[in-house]
């Protein structure tokens, strides 16, 4: 029962989506099991641009069944767009799977998140205001309406009354907005969505376990990454549900018994979108060279993405919290024309050298990251489709970074396109 997790190891954006298309050649079914459309996953197929939220990357395949698990968020109008837009560029949308029990994310999250992003100011998150955090907290408060909800007209619009009815108390008593009309809304969304979603509507899990016990290969697509895990993330600078690779077990209905493998992604150096501590953020010219040259603007905000080296300790934490087996390493090309590259081996804080990351979070935002460095390459990599295209420089950054986070380096990308990446065996 071959069942493998693609995780990502740093804050998202590591370039989940090319690995889990790449690995999906050998899959039968690619499911999401958390976040929503705050992810935005690129994918580049014979130069075409694609850029998915909410359907699995595995969708560009002809073979595989995609499936968006329980654990999802779903904002039905966002997919039907991105199935939609799918459908126009010619990809084949017809086996896609929903959740029945993935809840819905709804326009009131939607303006809870931005309202709630305003009132904390300096404080705030910088979350991607799709409604992810008051949906899965509605969830929580077992206030959250699910996708089978549609299904069932009378059902949902009561659950809209009730959840609607709390998130009006909030939107007019807490930040004086007008309230949501939940006839309207239910209006809307019988109207726009239930026609084209509910022949998607399933049993993901039966689903998963009959592909499973076939000895099909699958694929469970994390969204967002470790350290933005609500539980192991830099709390409260993190997303609302769990990418990490336990997380997958919950938001997909599957137990860590039919997990054998799980590929952790991690850029060859770091960017990070909204708030939080970044111990090796970088505020000179190399930062800027990162961002320019890797293009890191975010695929769904267009934010500028903080940058900073790549941090070893993080690494071997994320290692850890997700049992990785291996890890893939993507934008090694982005630093082709710097002078020297660095690798975070251990932090100093308060005078004493660290080599595990604190849990005491005040402690991660004193930490001093502590550098090897290492000649640069000089050379493009582009090209490079086999270990032996590296340049020794190249080469001998890889084995320290592999020797640093402590389990193999399989997989090098060196370029956005779907054949530039390299089976990596030091
Ligand atoms: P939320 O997930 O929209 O609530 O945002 C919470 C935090 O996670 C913010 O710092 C976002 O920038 C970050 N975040 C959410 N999704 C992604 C992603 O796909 N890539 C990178 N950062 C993300």
């Amino acid at each position: 029962m071959p069942a493998t997790i693609v995780v990502g190891t740093q804050w998202g954006d590591e370039g989940k989506g090319k690995f889990t298309d790449l690995l999906a050649k050998e899959m039968s079914m690619v499911v999401r099991y958390q976040g929503g459309h705050n992810a935005g996953h690129t994918l580049v197929v014979d130069g075409e641009k694609f850029k998915l939220q909410l359907v699995p990357s595995g969708v560009l395949y002809d073979h595989i069944t995609p499936v968006i698990g329980n654990g999802v968020v779903v904002d039905p109008f966002v997919l039907l767009t991105e199935m939609d837009m799918l459908r126009q560029r010619g990809i084949n949308v017809e086996k896609m799977v929903v959740s029945g029990n993935a809840h819905l994310i709804l326009p009131y999250h939607q303006q809870l998140d931005a309202l709630h992003e305003r009132h904390l100011g300096k404080a705030k998150l910088g979350t991607t205001k799709r409604g992810i955090g008051p949906a899965y907290a509605d969830k929580a408060m077992r206030l959250g309406i699910r996708v089978q909800d549609l299904l069932d007209e009378e059902i949902f619009r009561e659950k809209l009354q009730t959840s609607l009815g709390h998130a009006n108390k909030v939107l007019t008593k807490v930040f004086n907005r007008l309230p949501i009309d939940p006839d309207q809304l239910a209006d809307k969304v019988m109207s726009e969505c239930l026609e084209g979603l509910a022949p998607y509507i399933g049993d993901s899990v039966n689903i998963i376990h009959e592909a499973l016990e076939g000895g099909q290969h699958v694929l469970f697509e994390g969204a967002q990454a470790t350290f933005l895990d609500l539980d192991h993330g830099t709390y409260p600078f993190v997303t609302s549900s769990n990418p990490t690779a336990g997380g997958a077990c919950a938001g997909a209905g599957v137990g860590p018994r039919h997990i054998d493998r799980i590929v952790g992604v991690a850029k060859a150096y770091v960017t990070r979108v909204g708030a939080g501590p970044f111990p090796t953020e970088l505020f000179d010219d190399y930062g800027d060279k990162m961002v320019d040259i890797g293009r890191e603007f975010g695929t769904n905000t267009g934010r500028r993405r903080r940058p900073g080296w790549v941090d070893a300790v993080m690494l071997r934490h994320a290692v850890r919290l997700n049992s990785l087996t291996e890890m893939a390493i993507t934008k090694l090309d982005v630093m082709d024309t710097f002078d020297t590259v660095k690798i975070c081996v251990a932090y100093e804080i308060d005078g004493k050298r660290v080599e595990t990351l604190p849990y005491h979070q005040s402690e991660v935002h004193r930490a001093k990251p502590i550098y090897e460095e290492f000649p640069g390459w000089k050379t493009d990599l582009t090209a490079a489709t086999e270990p032996g295209h590296l340049p020794e420089a190249a080469a001998s950054y890889l084995r320290r970074l592999e020797a640093q986070i402590g389990v193999p380096i399989t997989l090098v990308s060196t370029g956005p396109g779907r054949s530039q990446f390299l089976h990596w065996d030091s």
